[in-house]
């Protein structure tokens, strides 16, 4: 991640606006623009998800990673994919709301394919086989697009399109951008990895 220019209360106070209350659409227009400086600020956040989602999916396919398509959803710039590069990985779907961010994520000529998907809304497209990748936050601000998330998984998990291989809490996602969403003694909010195995049958 590159280094940041802005300190942790200017990161603090650009962000609040993601974590609050607003529509999808409203949060989908704040990433795009954020796109930028987003790498830059979440380094100053501590943000971890990307190398623990790593490490994560690594642990759970330990053989032939390089031929292994992943499924990154809710892609962003793309960091998950390059941490997933350093484990030996090579093949890389993308799917996130925000244009400006995939765009970020195109420059780094990871990703095979890219494609803009509105979560909660619409359903995950997908090509056969492969791992699924998915982190979000689980402060209070991000509860509902959380369930939203975990009901689609749920869905197609009951359809027999995907199977769960693990879900990981993790208590120091990022460093925490308001007192409000601080829980307990930690300055840190916490979050969530999904990791599943996606059915050769999804189309
Ligand atoms: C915190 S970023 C994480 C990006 C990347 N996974 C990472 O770890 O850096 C959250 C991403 O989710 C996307 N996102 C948020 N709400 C979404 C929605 N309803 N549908 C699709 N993408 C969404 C945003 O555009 C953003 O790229």
């Amino acid at each position: 991640m590159a280094a940041s220019r802005r300190s942790l209360q200017q990161v603090r106070e650009v962000i609040t606006t993601a974590h609050e209350d607003c529509t999808p659409a409203q949060k989908l227009q704040f990433y795009d623009r954020w796109a930028q400086e987003y790498e830059e600020d979440v380094s100053v956040l501590e943000y971890n998800a990307p190398r623990l989602a790593a490490a994560v999916l690594a642990s759970g396919c330990i053989s032939n990673r390089e031929s292994k398509l992943v499924l990154d959803v809710a892609c962003g710039t793309g960091l998950v994919a390059q941490e997933l590069l350093r484990c030996g990985f090579r093949l890389f779907h993308g799917l996130d709301g925000s244009s400006r961010m995939m765009e970020m994520a195109q420059t780094k000529k990871l990703y095979q394919e890219l494609k803009q998907c509105m979560l909660g809304q619409e359903p995950l497209p997908s090509t056969s086989g492969g791992l699924l990748c998915l982190t979000t936050r689980s402060n209070t601000s991000n509860l509902q697009y959380k369930a939203e998330l975990e009901h689609e998984l749920a869905a197609l998990q009951s359809l027999g399109l995907c199977d769960c291989i693990t879900t990981q809490n993790i208590e120091k996602w990022e460093k925490a951008t308001s007192k409000q969403e601080v829980q307990g003694e930690s300055d840190y909010i916490s979050g969530v990895i999904y990791l599943y195995k996606k059915m050769e049958t999804i189309s």
